[in-house]
């Protein structure tokens, strides 16, 4: 199963409205965000649409969004500007070339000592970068978006974990699980709600010769036993939403070791302190924080 684009598929378009008086777009960012990956995204437009009373907003894709991460994104964006986005529609479009769309739109990206690159970059990653080949997918995490970017730059930061071993909680593409084994040749285990993600961080992992050090297994949170199994964690990884990561603390808490680090990302800079709260109240403090943009990445442990 590939989960790259090929020559002559389908597209994507996406469409919403966001209902907002003025002539004026500014303050509709966060819903282009929530819209805009430069990996997915081939183009993302803006304008004024009398008839529906607002801003629609449009993005050709190329391959078919998770629709209940668009929403997440869109509750995130309403949640930011206090508009509303409605008449959410994604629609298949006609056959057209994507490789070379995609391929025009995905440079590789630098992340600390990590490079980033779609499998059909040729530039070979510069002395001393460990080198991550994932192509724009079915699962996020392409390396471009804030949140992600914070957990890579959290983890080029870090000494290697002592005990225990490693987790990535909602792997995506599984570009931190990749990252975390490359860096240190350790097992890691990446799991992830969705099965399609799971299916595609298993195949990134052998993309990456990193498939006997990378398990995958499809999981809520800690619902699937193997993941209970395998704790105390010296290391988990968290790029999920702020809510999720609130509803995880109590879990994340029990099964991270006592010398344990946790990553936690996918919040915006104002839900930082809830965050916090809700893992400090579990005995979790903030040890170290990457802001990017409007992003925050956390990296707390116990005490
Ligand atoms: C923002 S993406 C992060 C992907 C990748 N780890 C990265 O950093 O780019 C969040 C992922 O978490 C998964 N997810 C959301 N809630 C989850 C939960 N409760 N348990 C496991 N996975 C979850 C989603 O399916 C999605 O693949």
């Amino acid at each position: 199963m590939s989960s790259r684009p090929e020559s002559g598929t389908r597209g994507w378009s996406v469409e919403f409205v966001v209902e907002a008086g003025g002539d004026d777009a500014d303050g509709l960012g966060p819903f282009e965000s929530a819209l805009d990956d430069p990996a997915e995204s081939v183009t993302v437009s803006c304008f004024r649409d009398r008839e529906a009373r607002g801003w629609r907003f449009r993005s050709v894709r190329v391959s078919r969004p998770d629709e209940s991460e668009l929403r997440s994104r869109l509750a995130v964006a309403a949640a930011v500007t206090g508009m509303q986005a409605s008449s959410l529609s994604v629609l298949p479009l006609p056959e057209m070339d994507w490789i070379a769309e995609v391929n025009r739109r995905s440079p590789p990206i630098r992340v600390g000592r990590f490079f980033v690159r779609g499998s059909h970059v040729a530039e070979e990653a510069p002395r001393g970068c460990i080198e991550i080949v994932l192509d724009a997918g079915r699962a996020f995490g392409t390396g471009s978006h804030e949140s992600t970017r914070g957990c890579l730059i959290a983890l080029d930061a870090m000494a290697p974990p002592g005990d225990g071993r490693i987790l990535d909680l909602g792997t995506g593409s599984g570009i931190l699980a990749i990252a975390a084994a490359k860096l240190w040749r350790r097992p890691v285990l990446a799991a992830d709600i969705d099965p399609v993600s799971v299916a595609t961080a298993r195949e990134n992992a052998g993309l990456n010769a990193v498939e006997t050090l990378t398990e995958t297994r499809r999981s809520q949170g800690f619902s699937n036993p193997r993941l209970r199994a395998r704790a105390p964690y010296a290391l988990i990884l968290a790029n999920i939403l702020a809510d999720p990561l609130i509803r995880l603390a109590p879990a994340i808490a029990r099964y991270l070791h006592r010398d344990g680090r946790a990553i936690l990302s996918g919040l915006l800079e104002d839900q930082e302190a809830r965050v916090a709260a809700a893992y400090g109240s579990v005995g979790l403090s903030i040890r170290d924080r990457h802001p990017i943009d409007t992003w925050t990445t956390l990296v707390v442990g116990h005490g």
